[in-house]
This record gives structure tokens, C-alpha cells and sequence, in this order.
């Protein structure tokens, strides 16, 4: 008996809801509007970051259309020159770090400390190891990357970029802005870069 009141009580509200939504509603602004409501900061977890998008973000995020190659290019070259290279022109840290850091899921989170070091994550997303069963598959596999692709020049500076802001490569790229968004440290970088491209890395076995 209850569960059939509560079941139409439910039916009910959101038929009511339904009517007082008017059919040219922008519903990117009433979203909006109840985030700005309920989303609170806390600790590392800045609420501004939601509500605060830079170019290539509205543009990645208008469901409405999709985005022309050349606005595409056009925001890929865009972050393509912001992107820092390390000055000391050396690319490779720890393969033993980097792979920390691909291990690591912390950082930007409510729970975490003000200031804490950030992981990469890259497990979520990436086949990486032969070790490592648990992953992700949002990105393609790495798996012996360095072995297939060598360390020439352009994939270095190739790799790096991605790293450092993947939308250089991808406008609406998945993949998190590593350098560009200040998530990773440079030497946090160069030892992932190390996992990737290092001969003697586990990527590459
Ligand atoms: C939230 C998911 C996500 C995370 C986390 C992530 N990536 Fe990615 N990555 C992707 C996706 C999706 C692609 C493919 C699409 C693209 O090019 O952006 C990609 C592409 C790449 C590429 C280019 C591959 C190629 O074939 O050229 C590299 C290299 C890479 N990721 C490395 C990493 C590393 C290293 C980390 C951790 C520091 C990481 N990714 C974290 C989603 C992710």
C-alpha cells in the first residue's frame, strides 16, 4: 500500500514538474544556476573550476553542435603554443616514479590536503604494463609505446605536448590537461615520460 502511494506521489511530481518547465527553457543555464546553488569548495575541490570554462571547454561542451575541423584546429594550435617544453631540454626522469604516478588516482579531490601531490591516473584510462591487470579503456593501450614508437625528436616533443595539455592534439580530448592545468609538475612529467619511452620501462617489455 505504501510503496503505491509513494510510486504515484512520484508520477505526480513529475508530471507537476513538467508543466512549470517552459518548453524554450535553456537548460545549460537552469544547471548551471542549481550547481552554482549546491556545488560547494572544499579543500582542493574548487567549485569555481566547474563554472569557470576557458574557450576550448564551451566549445567542447556544446552538446548543440559539433565542432567544425578548422574551429578545431584553430583551438588546438591555440593550446599547442602555450605548452611549456622544460627549459633544461631534458625529457626523461624515473620510469620507477612515473610509474607511481600512473598508479596514483589522488589529487584535486575533497579529501585530499591543500597543496598534496597529485597522481596521474593514467591507469583509468590506459593498458600500460603487462603487470598491471586493472585499467581502464577510455584511451588506447600503451603498452610498449616507446618500443613501437623510438625516441626520435617529434615523438618526444609529441609525447610531452600530450601530456602537457592533450587538447593541443585533440580539441575535445578526454584525456586531463597534465601541465597545462597544473595537475603534474614538470619532474612529475619527465618520470612519466620516462614509463612511456625509457627502453628498460615495463611499458616496453
Ligand atoms: C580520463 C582518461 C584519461 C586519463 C586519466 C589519461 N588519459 Fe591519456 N588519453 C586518453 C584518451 C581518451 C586518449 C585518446 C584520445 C586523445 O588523443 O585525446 C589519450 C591519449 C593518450 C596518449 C596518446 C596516444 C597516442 O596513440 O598517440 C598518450 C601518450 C597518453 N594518453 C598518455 C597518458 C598518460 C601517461 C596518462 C597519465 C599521466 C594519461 N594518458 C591519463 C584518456 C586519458
Amino acid at each position: 500500500m505504501i510503496k503505491t502511494t509513494l510510486i504515484g506521489l512520484a508520477v505526480a511530481g513529475s508530471i507537476a514538474g513538467c508543466a512549470t518547465v517552459a518548453a524554450d527553457t535553456d537548460y545549460g543555464r537552469v544547471a548551471l544556476q542549481m550547481m552554482k546553488a549546491d556545488f560547494m569548495t572544499k579543500g582542493p575541490a574548487n567549485a569555481e573550476r566547474v563554472f569557470q570554462q576557458d574557450e576550448i571547454e564551451q566549445v567542447c561542451s556544446d552538446a548543440s553542435q559539433t565542432v567544425a575541423p578548422a574551429v578545431s584546429a584553430r583551438l588546438e594550435a591555440a593550446q599547442l603554443a602555450s605548452v611549456v617544453y622544460p627549459a633544461d631540454g631534458k625529457y626523461f626522469g624515473d620510469w620507477k616514479a612515473g610509474e607511481a604516478i600512473a598508479q596514483n588516482g589522488r589529487g584535486l579531490q575533497s579529501s585530499d590536503a591543500v597543496g598534496a601531490v597529485n597522481g596521474g591516473n593514467c591507469y583509468a584510462c590506459h593498458q600500460m604494463t603487462k603487470e598491471e591487470i586493472s585499467f581502464g579503456n577510455i584511451g588506447p593501450s600503451l603498452y610498449n609505446y616507446g618500443k613501437l614508437r623510438g625516441q626520435s625528436e617529434p615523438i618526444v616533443k609529441y609525447t610531452w605536448g600530450k601530456l602537457y595539455n592533450a587538447q593541443a592534439y585533440r580539441a575535445c580530448s578526454n584525456m586531463p590537461r597534465f601541465g597545462h592545468n597544473g595537475i603534474l609538475t614538470q619532474a612529475q612529467l619527465k618520470d612519466v615520460m620516462a614509463l612511456l619511452l625509457d627502453p628498460a620501462s615495463p611499458v616496453n617489455q
